[in-house]
């Protein structure tokens, strides 16, 4: 058995993770925070943490307050034209990103005609490549000004959000794909359960403020965006899912998956970089287990962190049996995107993990294909 045809294999990627040159509520608080992740580091190092010997070796490294500061990036930004090429090159046919709302609306109502024109060209660039674009409207960064009326606690940024919403989608109108949030409760967990990401609160009654104002953004944004020729939906982890695709069920043309792990962290021995169980069998029972919803469906993320990459083609390989699987029993699954296409910036944890397909070497920018790259490439052509 073979995909259905049109189905579509990529990688994605966010702004704030590879762009580089940002300004947003997360620049801002790395600044602040750079330092002290650092040292909560060397703690967890004290106590054993995973990481294997020669990323402590080699910069940027967890130890050191640089990792944590997302600088330049992967310098996507300007180097977009070039990743594509390698995206082509390894056989993708799409291309998942987001666009960073800071760089649109840097100032509240003052949109900035410039970056729009950036993103035109990052789709051109795409087209031109044979990639179909995968648009993100909102991955976790804020602009300063929503960050200074309170952020997502304030029901005011869902109505910003629209606003920004509609301005890019009709902006970039031959976008055909459009997520208009990405994992809104892992989001709202990190940063106002746990509190380990920007703006680090720790309150129940803030988070659920919060993940009302996403849902409603979510559902608002999808009214102005979805039409019969463009398909908007909402990225979620599967750890979370039913909570909210409850909630959203009639405000989403298709289901994007971030599968990582599965529930309760069950696995094989291996795990990736940072201590994450490898099971790959799980993206097989998320798939049927969202078939009730009959929406089709794409997972939008999948991927490992592992800087030598021992593990990363054969976690490919099963993932897509998997989903084959899941497929040859009439899920309706229509793509891949393997998370990430390059190296990045994974959040609070830094630059240390590497979860590209192509390997950034963060003081000359220059890239390099994995190998795991090529067994991914060998897949989808023999698909
Ligand atoms: C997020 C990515 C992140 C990845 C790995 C996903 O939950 O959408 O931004 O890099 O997980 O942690």
């Amino acid at each position: 058995m073979h995909f259905p045809r049109g189905f579509y294999f990529g990688a994605a990627t966010s702004a704030h993770q590879v762009e580089g040159g940002n300004r947003n509520d997360w620049t801002e608080w790395e600044k602040e925070d750079a330092k002290r992740l650092a040292e909560e580091a060397a703690l967890r190092q004290a106590q054993g943490a995973p990481w294997a010997d020669h990323i402590l070796k080699n910069y940027p490294n967890p130890l050191q307050p640089e990792n944590y500061i997302s600088g330049k990036a992967a310098d996507h930004y300007n180097r977009y034209e070039e990743d594509f090429d390698i995206a082509k090159k390894l056989g993708h046919n799409a291309h998942r990103f987001s666009v960073e709302w800071s760089r649109i609306e840097p100032e509240e109502g003052k949109f900035n005609q410039k970056e729009i024109e950036h993103y035109r060209k990052v789709i051109q660039a795409l087209r031109e490549r044979g990639l179909e674009p995968f648009v993100t409207l909102w991955h976790w960064t804020n602009p300063v000004w929503i960050r200074d009326i309170g952020g997502w606690e304030n029901p005011g940024a869902v109505e910003y959000f629209t606003r920004y919403a509609e301005k890019i989608t009709r902006s970039l109108e031959s976008v055909r794909y459009w997520i208009t949030i990405n994992e809104p409760e892992v989001y709202s967990l990190n940063s106002y359960l746990l509190g380990v990401r920007p703006p680090q609160k720790i309150s129940i009654f803030k988070y659920l403020r919060v993940v009302k104002n996403l849902t409603r953004a979510h559902q608002k944004a999808y009214e102005a965006i979805h039409s019969s020729s463009v398909k908007a939906g909402i990225t979620q982890h599967n750890v979370y899912f039913d909570r909210f695709l409850h909630e959203i069920k009639d405000h989403q043309d298709f289901i994007g998956v971030n599968y990582y792990q599965y529930r309760g962290g069950r696995g094989r021995n291996r795990k990736s970089d940072m201590g994450w169980s490898i099971y790959s069998e799980g993206i097989y029972h998320v798939l049927k287990s969202l078939k009730k919803y009959n929406k089709p469906i794409y997972v939008t993320e999948n991927g490992l962190a592992d800087a030598r990459d021992t593990h990363r083609g054969e976690f490919i390989r099963e993932h897509v049996d998997w989903i084959k699987k899941a497929a040859e029993e009439n899920v309706d699954v229509r793509g891949y995107f393997y998370w990430s296409l390059l190296d990045n910036f994974e959040w609070d944890k830094g630059f240390w993990p590497r979860f590209g397909l192509v390997e950034v070497d963060y003081k000359t920018m220059a890239r390099k294909i994995r190998p795991s790259a090529l067994v991914y490439r060998d897949i989808i052509k023999n698909q």
